[in-house]
């Protein structure tokens, strides 16, 4: 019966939870890692409060916990990445966040690729991904020590390997998707790394997602540290989106909808990303994923703005309807289908008798027509509507939020009972890697929807409110920064 250590490590906040053999909760410790927003669109955070972050959380959850750990795990924010002297561990760069657009001329300068990296990497060429950050680094901080996704430094600090896995090697634009597969283990891809100008640079070992890779004694005696993934991929796992079509969005510092699309690596017709889902028993499975850059970070703004005290009284201040206005939250630019980096927020239809609970209701009612977007593109790619939605994150707290986002989409939306799917994820991942025999879908905390949402709406009013926020994305995709 494994206990486990998972760590998420996220973009707002750090989560440590101890889960036993028995699917219980043994202690939940999480802590706040705020990034810094940067003119220019540059999002960084301090790499010393990242580590902090996790040691600290990790050992508080050990002792409230009281109970032998077996096996750690680490679930990383996919495509944030840092300068690191290996020799010292000492980090040379801030981290640079997944949400940063400053490496958006990388990109455009690499436009005559955009379809040869397309094609390769099943990604799209755009600053979200590592590679362009990587680049960025590399010609504002100097070429010391080693660039690399921020999981590989947490490791190194945890284990002194220099490892990362599959799923979150595929988020690069430097791997080739299909020679990810099983255990033939493509690795870097040679003209990727030129492209970038990332050649001669020395890259973490790509693990499978069940694979111990060390041991740690940072929190008390050495614990074997394995099951290593993406955030996003964990809350796959943990919602059970075992078979090809079934999908899951998480509602955390941006919104990710993962649709798994089992042993093919198709790439997306409809603008979504694929990559690795995970890599387990020798058996890679692949997802196709679309993304909302600021969701509750378009929350937060408007808690910045003063509109809004706390999350928590998001339904309380929420008018009934927008009241005419509405808003593409394109905060941080626009990721999937549009792929529009530097696409700058819209927020019109306002009058003199435009409330704030009007702008906070427009503002919800944004993230949920975005997540309708990307649930059609991957209907497309499936070639089938997807039958409902499983959501979790902190703002499914929102049932007006959650409801909206079942009329949108006129399909069910399930909401997972736990506000730790991803860390309940990574878990599943480090029972895989602690004990071998074990199947994946054994390793999955049990669990079933706290609650669902069906479509209120009439169809027609869903697709005449889509198609007036689709023309408003238009204009918001035109008024770059
Ligand atoms: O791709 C970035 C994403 O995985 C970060 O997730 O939970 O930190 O918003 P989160």
């Amino acid at each position: 019966m494994t206990v486990v250590l998972a760590i998420d490590q996220g973009t707002s906040g750090t989560k440590a939870m101890v889960v036993d053999g028995d699917d219980q909760v043994r202690g939940v410790v999480e802590l706040p890692v705020r990034p810094d927003y940067l003119a220019g669109g540059g999002v960084e955070q301090d790499p010393a409060e990242l580590l902090e972050s996790v040691l600290e959380s990790g050992r508080a959850a050990v002792a409230q916990a009281g109970v032998p750990i077996d096996c750690v795990t680490l679930a990383n924010q996919g495509e944030t990445v840092l300068a690191w002297d290996p020799a010292t561990g000492r980090a040379l760069s801030n981290a640079v966040v997944w949400q940063d657009r400053r490496s958006a001329d990388i990109c455009r300068n690499l436009s005559d690729s955009a379809e040869l990296v397309a094609e390769r990497t099943g990604l799209v060429l755009d600053p979200y991904f590592s590679a362009p950050k990587m680049r960025w680094i590399r010609d504002n901080h100097g070429t010391g020590g080693v660039v690399t996704t921020s999981d590989t430094w947490l490791l190194h600090q945890l284990t002194g390997e220099f490892v990362t896995d599959a799923a979150t090697a595929s988020r690069s634009l430097l791997t080739n998707l299909d020679s990810l597969a099983g255990d033939t283990d493509g690795g870097w891809d040679a003209e990727l790394l030129t492209l970038f100008g990332l050649d001669g640079e020395r890259l973490p070992r790509i693990v499978a997602c069940d694979e111990v890779i060390g041991e740690t004694t940072a929190f008390g005696r050495a614990i074997p540290v394995g099951g290593l993934v993406v955030d996003q991929q964990a809350a796959l796992l943990a919602q059970s989106c075992l078979d090809p079509g079934e999908a899951k969005c998480t509602f955390g510092t941006g919104a990710f909808l993962l649709t798994n699309m089992g042993t093919s690596a198709a790439r997306s017709t409809a603008g979504l990303a694929s990559s690795v889902a995970w890599r387990v028993r020798g058996q890679t499975t692949y997802c196709l994923d679309g993304q909302v850059p600021t969701a509750a970070s378009a929350v937060r703004w408007l808690q910045d703005l003063g509109l809004l005290g706390d999350a928590a009284e998001l339904d309380r201040l929420a008018a009934h309807d927008a009241g005419g206005v509405l808003c593409v939250p394109a905060l941080a630019g626009l990721s999937a289908p549009w792929w529009e980096p530097t696409a700058t927020a819209a927020l019109t239809g306002m009058t003199l008798s435009t409330s704030a609970g009007h702008v906070i209701k427009a503002v919800l009612d944004g993230i949920a027509a975005q997540v309708a977007e990307l649930a059609d593109c991957a209907s497309r790619d499936l070639g089938r509507p997807l039958r409902s939605l499983r959501v979790d994150g902190g703002l499914t707290r929102s049932r007006v939020l959650l409801q909206t986002l079942a009329d949108l989409l006129q399909i069910q939306v399930e909401v997972y009972p736990s506000a730790h799917a991803t860390a309940l994820g990574a878990a599943a991942f480090a029972r895989t890697a602690y004990a071998p025999e074990l199947a994946l879908p054994e390793a999955i905390v049990s669990w079933a929807p706290s609650t669902s949402f069906s479509p209120q709406l009439p169809e027609r009013t869903a697709a005449e409110f889509r198609a007036r926020w689709r023309d408003a994305v238009d204009r918001a995709a035109i008024s770059k920064e």
